[in-house]
């Protein structure tokens, strides 16, 4: 048996989502990254944690809720549950789903801020100035577009209230250093980059308490005030491991966290939350993963903006898995870009029907009519060297590498590529023509095939699991294994089970929702 090492455990957390109003593909975007990531190292084995949840208090929230006629506990317990059936329905393999009311994280909270008040890292204070409630976020007056807030395009409220503030100044040379020297990673190099332009343009001291907002975790020792939402949801990430217990979880996977995040609130985690968690004696995170935003006609997908397509729409149309993949495959992660909502069926019918599932099929039915249904007999060495093994050992590699930088669109392309460079093959070699001409070759060419596709399976696993699942079972594989480190390559003599269709065509124009 592998003995477990630190390498082997990994921690993965998605943002949690505020409950003012239904999922959408942008939410489920970031999420279903992280799962894909997750899924990833588990198939390697490791021992993955992966979290994520929603984010419940605030004005926002409360707003939402008094507007539907409804408490917020019970507003949020309303949409809460939407986002669990949504990542649930998306296949998301989350270890927990966390919530900003559940009381196991409320009490921790308050452990958290009674050590930044031990730690003398809060003082009291009065805050004048803007806020987005939108953003849930104070503003300055450089950050706003025409008296208005740049990503809600709304204009901003006054606020003067008497607050507890965070002595962020204190600790900015530890948090900068941090990230200059790559203790704590920000990926894209852009964002890193981003959050370093932050430090020269000034960083001021925050709010951790609000008197104003009533829903919400009261502020220890305050009748009037409630924690800062920002600043109680930035926790879930610790209290979901029982950080302020007697915390075993909490010590295993913390020291390997990664956050995935979306480009808007880089400056809460790699700036706020590090400096929070040294103020409270812990250990910083390790890595952030940021990703830009999808948007339709270049705005930003959101429920303010009215542009929002929700995840349930493309599963009824395209699947589970074919719209984790639609959206994965969008464009690089990290980058902004326009969703091409009207190219979805095209690219479904173009990479998954035409795509793998006609790939495979036509392997499958290959295997069936010239070798009877089984793995030919054929020679590892000399199919590496002769037939397509290049393909395969240069997707293995490509592919690892894309997944290592977090380009999960890429990791996608290669798969797509090696599917296909088997196309130009099966042209090229012309197995039909073969079973006359040639039937040693024939065998060769479809043993190659066959472990192609086995290394498909293995790149599209963590990206469409059910799928994955499918081929594995008509090629009797039960876990895919990269060429790379392939050991059982799929023997001579293996019998195929039929081929369910993995994608049925999509025909009758565009998917025109949109
Ligand atoms: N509640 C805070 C996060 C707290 S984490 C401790 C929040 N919630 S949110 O629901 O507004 O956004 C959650 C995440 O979804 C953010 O990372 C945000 O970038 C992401 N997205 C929201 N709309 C998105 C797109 N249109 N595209 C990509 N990501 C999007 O912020």
């Amino acid at each position: 048996m592998k003995s477990t090492t630190t390498a082997d455990v990994v921690y993965l957390t998605t943002p949690i989502y505020y409950v003012n109003d239904s999922p959408h593909i942008g939410h489920a975007y970031t999420t279903i990254a992280a799962d894909v990531l997750a899924r990833y190292h588990r198939l390697r084995g490791r021992d993955v944690f992966l979290l994520t949840g929603t984010d419940e208090h605030g004005a926002k929230v409360a707003a939402s809720a008094a507007k539907a006629g409804k408490t917020p506990k019970a507003f949020a317990d309303e949409v809460s549950g939407l986002f669990r059936s949504a990542f649930e329905e998306l296949n998301i393999q989350f270890d927990e789903f966390i919530r900003t009311t559940d009381d196991e994280h409320v009490r921790q909270v308050l452990i958290f801020m009674e050590k930044l008040k031990a730690s003398g890292a809060l003082y009291e204070g009065e805050y004048e100035g803007m806020y987005c409630t939108g953003c849930e976020e104070f503003k300055t007056e450089k950050e706003l577009v025409d008296g208005k807030c740049p990503i809600h395009l709304k204009p901003v409220e006054h606020v003067k209230e008497r607050n507890w503030f965070f002595r962020l100044k204190q600790y900015l040379p530890k948090v900068k250093q941090l990230i200059e020297s790559g203790a704590l990673e920000i990926v894209p190099r852009t964002r890193k980059e981003e959050v370093l332009g932050l430090f020269k343009q000034g960083l001021a001291d925050f709010s951790v308490s609000r008197s104003s907002v009533e829903w919400g975790i009261p502020f220890p020792g305050e009748a009037k005030q409630t924690i800062y939402v920002w600043v109680e949801a930035l926790q879930n990430y610790i209290t979901a491991l029982g950080y302020a217990d007697d915390r075993p979880a909490f010590e295993k996977f913390w020291p390997h966290v990664t956050h995935f995040i979306g480009k808007d609130i880089l400056k809460f985690h790699a700036v706020y939350w590090p400096a929070m968690l040294i103020a409270a004696g812990e250990e910083p995170p390790k890595r952030i993963i940021v990703n830009g935003y999808l948007q339709l006609d270049g705005q930003k997908m959101s429920k303010s903006l009215g542009n929002v397509i929700a995840p349930h729409e493309l599963i009824q149309k395209f699947g589970v898995d074919a719209t984790r993949y639609l959206l994965m495959a969008q464009f690089p992660f990290g980058e902004d870009g326009n969703i091409q909502a009207e190219k979805f069926t095209e690219k479904y019918n173009a990479d998954l029907a035409n795509g793998i599932g006609n790939l495979a099929s036509r392997v499958l039915t290959m295997i069936q009519k010239f070798c009877g249904g089984e793995m030919p007999v054929y020679d590892l060495q000399e199919l590496h060297e002769e037939y397509n093994d290049t393909g395969r050992r240069q997707s293995a590699q490509i592919y690892e590498n894309a997944i290592k930088e977090f380009r999960f669109d890429g990791a996608l392309k290669t798969a797509m590529n090696l599917v296909q460079s088997c196309d130009y093959f099966i042209s090229g070699e012309e197995p039909w023509l073969l079973a006359k001409k040639n039937p040693e070759r024939l065998k060769k060419v479809l043993a190659s095939l066959i472990l192609s596709l086995q290394q498909i399976g293995y790149e599209i696993e963590p990206f469409m699991p059910n799928i994955a699942k499918n081929l594995g079972v008509a090629l009797c594989v039960e876990k895919f294994t990269s060429y790379e480190e392939v050991e059982d390559p799929i023997p001579p003599g293996r019998v195929f089970q039929p081929l369910e269709p993995l994608f049925p065509r999509l025909e009758g124009g565009d998917w025109d929702k949109h």
